[in-house]
């Protein structure tokens, strides 16, 4: 990564300190130590590689060096915010969605924490929090994006099939301007985040919205139904087939195979 190049675009946004790491573990990790130890506002870690990136549901994460944007972002949350914890993973995903789109691409959410780009992840979003006794005091949120080809982990690898932004926009993708992007729009919707039109993107943005999927709740347990949207605490809300509404908080959707 160019680090000057860095440097300059990141210079551009109201950011706390910054962090780059030419490898690193994992930058949540970083992140988390980082905040528990009193980190500003905004403050952001980034790493041209991870050694062993995190993924939620203790999966791993992929990021080899000179392929992919690995960063985690750190919040301090305000009391107004604090009560909105559960919609940090949702400002995340259309933050990155958004700036897919402004390249003229399609992107959707895949609840709770994928971005897609024609059905396909380019992108992971792992928030994690640091608490102060009962209330949260910090979030860490940490983005994931297939930038070029290379960043794309083997087919066998996978749970669920990836892209990288390349296959859609070209080699010349410039991962310091993406970088600028998501964060950019992280900082313009994070006022907006307990707002009813930030729900209703949010919403908009859902893959498989109105579509038969499976979901597995927290503990494995799958539930069947058509997706309708998002509860206001961001729980996805389904109908399942003989017309019940269920809601669930934590899971991985899953397209329901044809019968
Ligand atoms: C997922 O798809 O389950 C979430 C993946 C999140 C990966 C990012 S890369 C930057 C940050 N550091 C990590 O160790 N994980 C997140």
């Amino acid at each position: 990564m160019n680090q000057n190049e860095l440097k300059t675009i990141l210079a551009r946004l109201p950011l706390g300190d910054v962090r780059y790491f030419d490898t690193i573990g994992s930058t949540n990790s970083e992140a988390l130590a980082w905040a528990t130890s009193g980190a500003r506002d905004l403050s952001l870690v980034i790493a041209d590689e991870q050694t062993a990136g995190r993924g939620r549901l203790d999966r791993k994460w992929f990021t080899p060096p000179g392929t992919a944007l690995a960063f985690s972002l750190i919040l301090r949350l305000t009391d107004r915010e604090k009560p909105y914890l559960t919609r940090i993973v949702g400002l995340a995903a259309l933050a990155v969605a958004d700036s897919l789109k402004t390249r003229g691409l399609v992107a959707q959410i895949k609840w709770p924490n994928d971005v897609l780009l024609n059905g396909r992840k380019v992108a992971g979003i792992l928030v994690e929090s640091v608490w102060s006794g009962e209330e949260v005091d910090c979030v860490v949120i940490g983005i994931g994006i297939n930038v070029l080809k290379g960043a794309v982990p083997s087919p066998e690898l996978l749970l669920f099939p990836a892209a990288s932004l390349e296959e859609a926009l070209g080699p010349a993708v410039e991962r310091e301007e993406i970088l600028h992007d998501v964060l950019a729009g992280i900082i313009a919707l994070r006022p907006h985040i307990g707002t009813d039109s930030f729900l209703a993107s949010w919403e908009k943005a859902l893959a498989f919205r109105g579509e038969q999927v499976q979901v597995e709740d927290g503990n494995g347990t799958p539930v069947a139904g058509k997706l309708l949207g998002l509860e206001p605490d961001g729980s996805l809300r389904l109908t399942t087939e003989d017309n019940n509404s269920v809601t669930v908080r934590f899971g991985d959707v899953r397209l329901r195979p044809r019968a």
